[in-house]
């Protein structure tokens, strides 16, 4: 048997698998950009909507587009009543991440027309699942505490409302910007595991709400979005504060090859700059409502982290004070994931559009490893 022999990549790291101009990243250097606009200025300027413009339709909008796209935002927000129903019908101990894998491709059922031929169908599609995925996330968080979901409040921010769909109650400015700024800080990263779904699911022409639930199925994983639900757990490890105790639980980790949460990344071999974005909002936050001992203990690690794992290039990642972050605004923790999706949702539909402007399916290969032209023994003679 003839073998074409590839050079493999575990992982495929490094290995291209689109052209695109939505996001780069230089991870040697902490430097990541939106369509050419570095994140910092994004997190500081711009509302998630403006960024969700800025991934979707290429650039960042004028103050009458901003309007416009908003309005489409706010209207589309509501999801179809069979949708409720089926996240009613879920047992109450189903994951948030399934809840919300479940509701999105339920709503394949409802959006759909020409995805494959129609430019203007695709962007309705696309300003359609950016609003309505707060909407199954909040419906299920008050489903599964038997409480009854909150209906969009269209006077508010697409952040704000979020959490206004979660309890109820408008929240605090400073809150709602915080939640604002985390959701632009998570609205697109390159190539990653569940941009690549998207990008491989979309290649076959599937529906867009289909194509968006397998992003979600592959940011589910703690090795991916998953990663800031299992820091405070990881955190919640820890014995004591004192540096020393942190220093000898980091070293006893790392001594059984186990990987420490909220820490490295398949690109950055510097601090990830959400990190450091994230960090400063958080001390915004813990001076208005008080200093949580999660975060203390967090900046130690971090700061024991740097000398045990500095040299190979582990630093914090953007899930290492996020949780942190959303703990102390009240949000439980299995939704944290669940609200990088709600971020993530416009970079996956950017690829999603890119990848259908010059779409090729995806096929890639193998390196075989397996027995090659073995006989069938019949069963009797096995
Ligand atoms: N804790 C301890 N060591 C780590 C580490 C971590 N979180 N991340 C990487 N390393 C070590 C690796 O074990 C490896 O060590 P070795 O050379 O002695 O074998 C070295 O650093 C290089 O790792 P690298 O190849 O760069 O990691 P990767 O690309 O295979 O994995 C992650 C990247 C994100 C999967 C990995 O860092 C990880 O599991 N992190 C924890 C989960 C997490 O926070 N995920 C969210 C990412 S945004």
């Amino acid at each position: 048997m003839s073998e074409t022999t590839y050079e493999y990549s575990p992982g495929l790291a490094g290995v291209p698998c689109a052209k695109s101009s939505v996001c780069y990243l230089d991870g040697s250097i902490g430097k990541l950009q939106y369509r050419g606009y570095p994140i910092e200025a994004l997190a500081e300027s711009c509302t998630y909507e403006e960024v969700a413009h800025l991934l979707l339709i290429g650039e960042l909008p004028k103050a009458a587009e901003l309007a416009a796209f908003d309005a489409l935002l706010r209207k589309a927000r509501a999801v179809p009543a069979t949708v409720l129903g089926t996240l009613k019908s879920l047992p109450a101990t189903t994951h948030p991440m399934t809840a919300l894998s479940i509701g999105v491709s339920s709503l394949a059922a409802h959006i759909h027309g020409d995805h494959q031929k129609s430019a203007a169908f695709r962007r309705d599609a696309a300003i359609q699942l950016v609003a309505k995925l707060p909407t199954i996330v909040a419906a299920w968080e008050r489903v599964r505490s038997g409480k009854e979901p909150i209906s969009p409040n269209s006077a508010l921010a697409h952040a704000a409302n979020f959490l206004y769909m979660l309890d109820g109650k408008e929240p605090d400015a400073l809150v709602a910007h915080t939640m604002d700024v985390a959701l632009v800080l998570h609205a697109e990263h390159q190539m990653n595991a569940s941009t690549f779904a998207a990008r491989v699911t979309g290649s076959t022409l599937a529906d867009p709400s289909t194509t968006m639930a397998s992003a979600i199925g592959a940011l589910s994983g703690p090795l991916h979005g998953g990663a800031n639900e299992e820091v405070l757990k990881m955190i919640a490890t820890i014995p004591a504060s004192s540096p020393d105790t942190i220093r000898a639980w980091a070293e006893d980790r790392l001594a059984k090859k186990a990987k420490i949460s909220g820490f490295g990344h398949r690109e950055y071999k510097v601090k990830d700059p959400r990190a450091s974005i994230l960090q400063n909002l958080s001390m915004q936050v813990f001076a208005k409502f008080g200093a949580t001992p999660d975060y203390g203990m967090a900046t130690e690690l971090e700061k024991q982290m740097a000398t045990l794992t500095g040299a190979k290039g582990v630093y914090p990642n953007v899930d290492f004070y996020s949780g942190i972050l959303y703990s102390k605004l009240g949000i439980a923790t299995d939704l944290f994931t669940p609200i990088f999706a709600i971020a993530r949702i416009s970079g996956w539909l950017a690829h999603w559009l890119e990848q259908l402007e010059d779409n090729r399916i995806f096929r890639p290969n193998q390196i075989w490893t397996g027995s090659a032209d073995r006989n069938v023994t019949q069963l009797a003679a096995r």
